[in-house]
């Protein structure tokens, strides 16, 4: 990871920044949603109160004698309903009728009864962007009496003018709730959100640059995603701070035993060299005991070779060459038929060899020939008394399968299979012999798998390429449970 991606974000880019100004946006946005057709409603209700105020101005006319209203009555019956020409149209179609002496020519005229919601809204905004000061006409119903008619002919302004007024009035509670709102709302969640994330971040950034020398996290009391965000990565700290003390004290195991191990096989193949001597002697006692104690000794060495080997630096070395693999099969099985039992007998066991004759692939025979001879040691030590190797072949890449009749993998060895030193379940036995093998198989760019485990029996599958794509492959997935690899 780069060092800048660790950087805690500036203020302006931080969470809680973010959160403060979506929430004015989204409150505004609420607002200007409110504000649309309530600018339309208000136009509406101002009309229809002037209506309202032309046709109890009208009536005057019902009352006058012959219908008739003086001049100077009508101008201030007019001024007080806000018009310049008012008809009351009744229904039998007579008309009561108001008018200023000169009335003003009319610039638009708004027929209510035919308005529909968007047009309110349309004409709303209509008069509050047109420049001009207009005179307007508007027909509806009477507010009072539907079955009249009303037409008020009157000037627009006074009607522009409120509804600013009222816009203005609306624009400053609307930016008043949206800083009330998203101070709330900034207040409620930085504290519940983005001060325990900014926590949680302190702690895996300050983690992440010194495992050992971080203060350990302390994880909130929430029920929440982020309380499990919390005690989860305070547990992870805690099993990644073991495993790495873990690894440190492995690599410093790993490399004594490396070097205890050299020693002791220099010695105990002066030992073994030493005790051929002993087939020599006169007392048949001693000849008699002598296999017994160079087969021990042989075992002693060979148990040196291969914890030497595996606890060796770096990726399993391969010398690839064209391996033919009925062969290798047949070489094989004579060293597994050639282990010897704890008593120093040889065991007793057959081999069979269902590998057909001409495949060869690219493998290193010597290791491959390892791996194989310790999963046949494996079930003729378990107590089989037949091993088959088979292949099956599917394009480039080949299965071999070893299946035996002995008893099947005993639990300990199945829980910790593959893992060195962990999974032997024989006595004598180091641990190491299936974590090699598979370490080999990986180190050709395939694996090794159990594939069943029973009363009757084990069946492990190996899987290779028929040709590695590397000359040294294998270097992470089979390095990774070498001891000594982790010093470096
Ligand atoms: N084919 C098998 N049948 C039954 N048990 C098996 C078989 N293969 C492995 N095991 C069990 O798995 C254990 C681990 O095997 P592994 O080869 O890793 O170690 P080991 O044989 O104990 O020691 P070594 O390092 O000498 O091989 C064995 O002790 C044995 O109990
Ligand atoms: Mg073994």
């Amino acid at each position: 990871m780069r060092l800048a991606s660790l950087r805690l974000p500036f203020v302006a880019n931080s969470l809680s920044a973010k959160l403060l100004v979506l929430t004015i946006l989204f409150v505004l946005l609420a607002e200007v949603l409110i504000y649309t057709p309530s600018i339309a409603r208000f136009r509406l209700t101002y009309l229809e109160e002037r209506l309202a105020a032309a046709h109890i101005a009208a009536l005057s006319v019902e009352a006058a004698p012959d219908f008739m209203v003086t001049k100077a009555l009508q101008v201030k019956l007019l001024s007080y309903a806000g018009a310049h020409v008012i008809d009351l149209i009744q229904p039998d179609a007579r008309v009561y009728m108001l008018s200023r002496p000169m009335p003003p020519e009319v610039d638009d005229t708004f027929d209510l009864r035919a308005s529909s919601n968007w047009s309110l809204i349309m004409d709303a905004f209509g008069a509050l962007v047109q420049g001009r000061d207009r005179v307007i006409r508007v027909i509806d119903r009477s507010p009072k009496d539907h079955a009249q008619r009303v037409e008020v002919t009157m000037d627009e302004r006074p009607m522009i003018n409120a509804m600013l007024d009222f816009s203005r009035s609306i624009l400053a509670v609307s930016v008043a709730i949206s800083l009330i709102a998203a101070g709330l709302v900034f207040v409620t969640l930085n504290a519940l959100l983005v001060r325990p994330m900014r926590r949680l971040t302190d702690g895996v950034v300050a983690f992440r640059r010194d495992p050992d020398g971080a203060p350990p996290m302390v994880p909130e009391r929430r029920r929440d995603e982020i309380g499990v965000a919390g005690r989860e990565l305070a547990a992870m700290q805690g099993t990644v701070r073991t495993a790495l003390r873990q690894r440190e004290r492995l690599a410093a195991l790993g490399t004594a035993v490396a070097k205890i191990n050299h020693d002791l096989r220099g010695i105990l193949s002066t030992a073994s060299l030493l005790s051929e001597r002993l087939s020599e002697s006169t007392d048949p006692e001693v000849r008699r005991v002598t296999p017994r104690l160079m087969a021990s000794l042989d075992r002693a060495v060979e148990l040196c070779g291969q914890t030497l080997s595996f606890t060796r630096d770096g990726a399993l070395p391969l010398r690839l060459a064209p391996v033919d693999l009925r062969a290798l099969v047949e070489e094989a099985g004579e060293q597994v038929l050639a282990t010897l039992r704890p008593d120093g007998a040889r065991v007793e066991a057959g081999w069979s060899n269902a590998v057909p004759a001409g495949l060869v692939l690219q493998a290193d025979a010597d290791q491959l020939s390892r791996a194989l001879v310790n999963l046949g040691r494996n079930a003729v030590q378990a107590g089989a008394v037949g091993v088959r190797v088979a292949v099956e072949r599917r394009g480039e890449r080949l299965t071999l399968t070893i299946t035996d009749n002995g008893p099947g993998l005993p639990p300990r060895a199945r829980d910790h299979l593959f893992q060195p030193f962990a999974g032997s379940a024989r006595a004598g036995g180091v641990g190491l012999g299936l974590a090699i093998a598979r370490e080999v198989a990986r180190a050709h760019g395939g694996d090794l798998r159990l594939l069943a485990s029973t009363g009757e029996g084990s069946v492990f599958a190996l899987d290779l390429p028929l040709s590695p794509v590397s000359a040294t492959p294998g270097g992470a997935a089979g390095g990774e449970a070498r001891l000594a690899s982790a010093a470096t």
